[in-house]
C-alpha cells in the first residue's frame, strides 16, 4: 500500500523579475488569468487531487498571499449586506480549511531544491507533491490528480512530463525515458538544463511533482547545479539510485505563465472557457487579428 500523498509544497519565493514593473509590490503569484491569482488555480488543481493541506514557501513581499487564503471580513460583511451571496460563497470555497495551510519563508534565494527543502519540517516523514505555480495546466481533470491515478499503481516518485521542439530543452529539466507503455514509463535518468544538442529526449519535466521524503536528506547537502542554484532535478537524480520514478504524459495544456507570452495566452485560454466571458470576449479577439495585427 502506498502511503497517501496528502500535502503539497508551492514555492512561491521567486522576484518575478521578468514581470517589472507588476511584480515590483506584487508577488508574481498574484498575477490574474482572468480575475484568479495564478496562485489559486494551482491551489485548485491539489485540491481537486486530495491534498489536504498547503505549504507555501514564500519570501520577503508575499505576505500577500497569506492575505488571499485568509478569510477578509470587511469585504464579506459588505458582501452580504449587499445580498452578493454568489460571489461571498464563492470568495469561501477558495480558501483552505481553518489549520490547513502553512507559509515558511526561503530566507535567499538558492533555488528550487533549497526551496523545497525550506518545507522539510512542515511535511515531515510522509511523500508530499511539489506544484510551481508559474505552471498552469488546463485539463478535464487536473494533472496532479492523473499524476495521483499513476502514484496509486506505480508508488515511489512520479513527475509530470510534455514533449516540446528539440531546440527548447536546454530551458528545462529533461528525463531519460525508460521501459512502459508511452503514457506513462520508467525514468531512466535527468539532467537540468542540458546543453543544445544534449539533452536525452524532449520530454521536460512540466513543474508537477509526487516525491517521497528521502528527498530532503539529499537537499540538505546543498550542492549547486546548473545556474549556480541548488537544484530539484539534481537531488532526484541521486534519488534514483534508490527509488523508482515514473514519468506520466498527461493529457492537457500547459502555459509558461513565467514568460510574457504564455501569461498572456494563458489569459485568452482561459477566458475562451469562460461561459460568461467568451461570446463578448471572442468577438473582440476576432476583430483585433483581422484589422491589420492589432493596429487601427
Ligand atoms: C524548473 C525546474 C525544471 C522544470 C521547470 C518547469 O526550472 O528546475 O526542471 O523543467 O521548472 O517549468 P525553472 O523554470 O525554475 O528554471
Amino acid at each position: 500500500m502506498n502511503r497517501p500523498v496528502r500535502k503539497a509544497v508551492f514555492p512561491v519565493a521567486g522576484l518575478g523579475t521578468r514581470f517589472l514593473p507588476a511584480t515590483k509590490a506584487m508577488p508574481k503569484e498574484m498575477l490574474t488569468v482572468v480575475d484568479r491569482p495564478l496562485i489559486q488555480y494551482v491551489v485548485d488543481e491539489a485540491r481537486e487531487a486530495g491534498i489536504e493541506h498547503f505549504v507555501f514557501v514564500t519570501g520577503r513581499n508575499k505576505s500577500v498571499i497569506e492575505d488571499h487564503f485568509d478569510i477578509q471580513v470587511e469585504l464579506e460583511l459588505t458582501l452580504e449586506q449587499r445580498g452578493k451571496t454568489a460571489e461571498f460563497e464563492a470568495l469561501r470555497r477558495d480558501l483552505p480549511s481553518p489549520g490547513q495551510h502553512s507559509f515558511t519563508r526561503q530566507q535567499a534565494p538558492l533555488g528550487l531544491g533549497h526551496a523545497v527543502w525550506c518545507a522539510r519540517e512542515l511535511i515531515g516523514d510522509e511523500p508530499f507533491a511539489l506544484l510551481l505555480p508559474d505552471v498552469l495546466i488546463q485539463a478535464p481533470r487536473g494533472c496532479l490528480a492523473q499524476m495521483m491515478d499513476a502514484y496509486a499503481t506505480a508508488g515511489g516518485n512520479i513527475i509530470a512530463v510534455e514533449e516540446i521542439p528539440a531546440d527548447k530543452t536546454s530551458s528545462y529539466g529533461v528525463v531519460d525515458v525508460g521501459e512502459g507503455d508511452g503514457q506513462t514509463f520508467e525514468i531512466n535518468g535527468m539532467v537540468e538544463k542540458p546543453a543544445p544538442g544534449t539533452a536525452p529526449s524532449n520530454l521536460i519535466i512540466t513543474g508537477r511533482y509526487i516525491l517521497q521524503p528521502e528527498i530532503f536528506t539529499l537537499l540538505a547537502e546543498q550542492r549547486t547545479g546548473a545556474g549556480g542554484e541548488i537544484q530539484i532535478t539534481d537531488a532526484m537524480i541521486e534519488l534514483l539510485k534508490n527509488q523508482r520514478f515514473t514519468g506520466v504524459r498527461f493529457e492537457g495544456r500547459t502555459f509558461d505563465c513565467g514568460s510574457k507570452p504564455g501569461f498572456l495566452i494563458a489569459n485568452v485560454a482561459y477566458a475562451l472557457e469562460r461561459t460568461d466571458i467568451a461570446p463578448d470576449f471572442l468577438d473582440e479577439l476576432k476583430r483585433i487579428i483581422t484589422s491589420n495585427g492589432g493596429r487601427p
